[in-house]
Order: structure tokens, then C-alpha cells, then sequence
């Protein structure tokens, strides 16, 4: 969402004359769209802004200005901190007021003193927002929703994100086939709660998710539809539905369960335990037998014990995940989680991280080995290192090499798997004139 985050304001300071480049040493304005998850990003932002202020005291040296500001969730959550640490950054603002973007720049442009603003304003950001026109290799992010009320102890995101939100469902379908007319061929619908979304209706009433994937898939040139994140326990008969009748939705789903202990489920107030996990899981795949599930791991949970994280191991073999993101438990300030007694060593979570990242590693490199031999259709978004190559994805998010001449970018191709990697397949064009998802058009933008 802050990859998001980052284009949509790009936008909005567009017509102030601003346009986004790679390097900060060039730059009149660096934003830096910080993450608050764990302590490890956060802390990053603070090197970060050091090395910044040097970059900008030498501009300031030969008389250029350069705006610094702080974005996203450690501005939200460490506001005050950042200006008592670092008080050269001339804006600070959090994931709910980007919209106010331009009026910020006036003001830090006419005085000094630091520019905060942490509000959760009454108003949308969205309602401040042109469609986002941000497609890259043929695939978008879109967000429909934000915000948590969920409150899992170890997390910050409702503190920083805010309540839960769903944009209108009209407001996704627009920006929906504004992407699909700079050359989206893929979407992926966003929110921190996704299966939360409960979208106003044109008609009256509201969308749930599963309904708003079946008007974004009526989206001519709309061909693939992906979502995250989900929270299990709100994943509904709706959205099971639409993966069962809807071809565009991906077989390909990330369904964060954190653990495989009730135990610690239950202590990370999750609403679901392994058993309800199992069972969606099963739900899911009677739905879409091909589905394929990918997880979050939170490792040293406090109080998480050998038999806790062995139940962990022992779901994640019995799923078959063939993805996942693991991470050591950061205990982050003002969540219930950091005051709880039994914090695990450090040692000790780095040991079992280990330990589940190689389970992991083997079941992803079993099930691209799986695919060897497969027709799959893959989409061609970026030409690859190599000269003659390009790169794409599978339904199931496998990086896909090919050889293939440039014209096939942003095409949706058959390719037969050759050979398969830890974290990607080679694959060879076949010849598929003629198959109805290659027909569209290529146009690409880069921003
Ligand atoms: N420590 C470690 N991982 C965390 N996550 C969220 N909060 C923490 C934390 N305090 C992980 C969860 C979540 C993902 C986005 O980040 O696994 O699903
Ligand atoms: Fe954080 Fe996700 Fe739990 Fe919400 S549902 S509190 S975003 S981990």
C-alpha cells in the first residue's frame, strides 16, 4: 500500500511542477514513505534522515532548497519523535492527510518550523484524489480499503492506519478502468483488511468483496484480479463464490494465519484458531482446487513455546504453503503484546525462523518443481537481464523467464515450464495464436 501511497502523491504534486526521480542527490523534494510494523523499519528511517540532512546541508551550501519530508506510518506514530530527533525535516505527515500535500509544500516553502499533520481527517483522502493512472509491467495496485479494527496485540497498524474504510464501490470501478486504459492487464485490490471491504453501491445498499471482484472483473481488459491482505476470520461465502466463478480472480491466495497454535492465536487475539484456519482452507480449495495459499509467520510470539511453533511447522506441512513471509516478533510500543510476560530470546527466535524459512523454501521449490512440464499462462511485465529475455508471473505468482522477442510484453502468454528454481521457472513460447488472452493491445506507461 505505500508503493501505492507513493504514486498517488507523485500525483498530487504533479501540478505543482514535481516529477518523481531515482536519486535524492538530484531532488528539490525527498519524501521519505516510511513503514511502522516493526522496529527494524522504523529505525531505518532514522538513518535514513541522517543521511539526508547531509545531502541537504550541501545543497543548502550552494544555495538549493530541498524539502525534506517524513510519510506514511512512523510520521503518524512517531511525529513529535521525529521532529526532537531530526528537527531539519520540513514536513511530517501521516497515511491519512497526503491528500493535503500541496497546501504542506506552501507552508514549509514560507516558514521553518517543522509542518505536522497527524490528523485522521473527517474527510476521505480518496474524495482529494484523481483515478491513479500508476501501471508498471501491466499491473496495478488499487486500494479499496484501509484501516483495521481488528487489534491484534502485536500490531500497530490500527493506531497508525486508523478505523476500517471502504471506498465507494462506483470510486473502485472508475479508477479500475482508468488503470485498465493506461495498460492494466492485472489488478491487485488492497486494503489492511481487505475481506472487511463493505463498499457503498451505486443502487443503494453496499458491495462486499466478493462482489466488487465481480465488477472489476467486467472491466474490459481487466484479465487478472488479485487481492490482499485477508483476515481469515472475515473471508465470507461471497468471496469463496467469486473464486469458484470468477476466471479472472488468480488462483493464488495470501491468507496470513501467524501461527499454528491455539495457544498463541488466541493471545494474539485472532478470531480464528488452527482448526477454523484448516477448514477455510478447505472450503477455499473445494472452491478452487488449484488454490495456492500463501502465509505470514509472526516467530516468539511471547510465551510461544517448542510445542507452539512445532504446531506452526507441523500446518504449515499440512497446508502446504508455497509462500510465505516470516518474521522474529518486534515488540512495538502502546500494542498489548509488548508488555506481555515471556518474551522469547532473541537466539531463540532467530533459530526457529530457520528453521520454518527452510520448510518453507522446500515446499515453494517442490511445487515449482510440480509445475514442470505445465502449460501455464504467464504475463510478460518487464524484459529480463538478460538480452531477448523477459520476465513475467504465473497465476501463482511464480516469476516466470522466457526468451521472447519485446512484442510480447504485457501479453498474457502459454508457456511450457522447462525447468524450475527455488523462487522461479523457465519456460518456453508456445505457439497459441488465436487464444483469446493474448488479443489485447500492449501499451505500457512508466512513471
Ligand atoms: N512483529 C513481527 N511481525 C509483525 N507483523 C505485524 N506486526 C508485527 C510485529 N509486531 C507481521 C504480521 C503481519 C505482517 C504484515 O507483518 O505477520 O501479517
Ligand atoms: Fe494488524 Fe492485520 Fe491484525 Fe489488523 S488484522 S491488527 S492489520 S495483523
Amino acid at each position: 500500500m505505500n508503493v501505492y501511497d507513493s504514486d498517488r502523491m507523485t500525483d498530487l504534486l504533479a501540478p505543482l511542477g514535481y516529477g518523481a526521480i531515482d536519486s535524492p542527490l538530484d531532488a528539490d523534494m525527498v519524501i521519505l514513505n516510511t513503514c511502522h510494523i516493526r522496529e527494524k523499519a522504523a529505525e531505518k528511517v532514522f538513518s535514513e534522515l541522517g543521511r539526508l540532512r547531509d545531502i541537504k546541508e550541501q545543497k543548502a551550501a550552494a544555495g538549493k532548497k530541498m524539502i525534506l519530508a517524513v510519510a506514511g506510518c512512523v510520521a503518524q506514530a512517531e511525529g513529535e519523535e521525529i521532529i526532537r530527533r531530526a528537527p531539519y525535516v520540513d514536513m511530517i505527515f501521516g497515511p491519512q492527510t497526503y491528500h493535503r500535500l500541496p497546501e504542506m509544500v506552501a507552508r514549509a516553502s514560507r516558514q521553518t518550523k517543522t509542518v505536522l499533520d497527524t490528523d485522521f481527517p473527517i474527510e476521505s483522502k480518496f474524495d482529494h484524489l484523481p483515478d491513479s493512472t500508476h501501471v508498471e509491467g501491466s499491473t496495478a495496485f488499487l486500494t479499496v480499503q484501509e484501516g483495521c479494527d481488528k487489534f491484534c496485540t502485536f500490531c500497530v497498524v490500527p493506531y497508525t492506519r486508523g478505523a476500517e474504510f471502504s471506498r465507494p464501490a462506483a470510486d473502485v470501478l472508475s479508477e479500475a478502468t482508468t488503470l485498465a486504459g493506461a495498460g492494466a492487464r492485472e489488478i491487485t485490490l488492497l486494503g489492511q483488511n481487505v475481506n472487511a471491504y463493505h463498499g457503498k453501491a451505486s443502487g443503494g445498499g453496499e458491495w462486499n468483496l466478493g462482489r466488487l471482484i465481480r465488477g472489476v472483473a467486467d472491466i474490459s481488459g481487466i484479465d487478472r484480479i488479485r487481492y490482499m491482505t485477508s483476515y481469515p476470520a472475515e473471508v465470507d461465502d461471497a468471496l469463496i463464490a467469486a473464486h469458484r466463478d470468477v476466471p479472472e480472480l488468480m488462483p493464488f491466495l495470501h491468507l496470513p494465519v501467524q501461527s499454528g497454535s491455539d495457544r498463541i492465536l488466541s493471545a494474539m487475539n485472532r478470531r480464528h484458531n488452527a482448526g477454523q484456519y484448516r477448514e477455510l482452507v478447505t472450503r477455499l480449495r473445494s472452491a478452487r482446487p488449484d488454490i495456492g495459499l500463501s502465509s505470514d509467520f509472526i516467530i516468539g510470539f511471547p510465551g510461544e513455546t517448542d510445542e507452539d511453533f512445532e504446531d506452526t511447522l507441523a500446518l504449515i506441512r499440512e497446508i502446504g504453503f508455497i509462500q510465505a513471509f516470516s518474521f522474529k516478533y518486534s515488540p512495538r510500543p502502546g500494542t498489548p503484546a509488548a508488555s506481555l510476560p515471556g518474551q522469547v530470546e532473541e537466539q531463540v527466535k532467530s533459530a526457529r525462523l530457520a528453521v520454518l524459512q527452510n520448510l518453507v523454501e522446500e515446499q515453494q521449490a517442490d511445487f515449482n518443481q510440480s509445475c514442470v512440464g505445465k502449460v501455464l499462462p504467464v504475463l510478460l511485465e518487464q524484459p529480463g537481464r538478460h538480452g531477448g529475455q523477459l520476465i513475467g508471473r504465473s497465476p501463482y505468482m511464480q516469476v516466470v523467464h522466457v526468451t521472447a522477442p519485446n512484442e510480447n510484453l504485457g501479453m498474457i502468454r502459454s508457456l511450457h515450464i522447462d525447468s524450475s528454481r527455488s523462487y522461479s521457472l523457465s519456460g518456453t513460447l508456445i505457439d497459441d495464436a488465436g487464444m483469446s488472452e493474448t488479443s489485447a493491445p500492449m501499451r505500457r506507461i512508466s512513471v
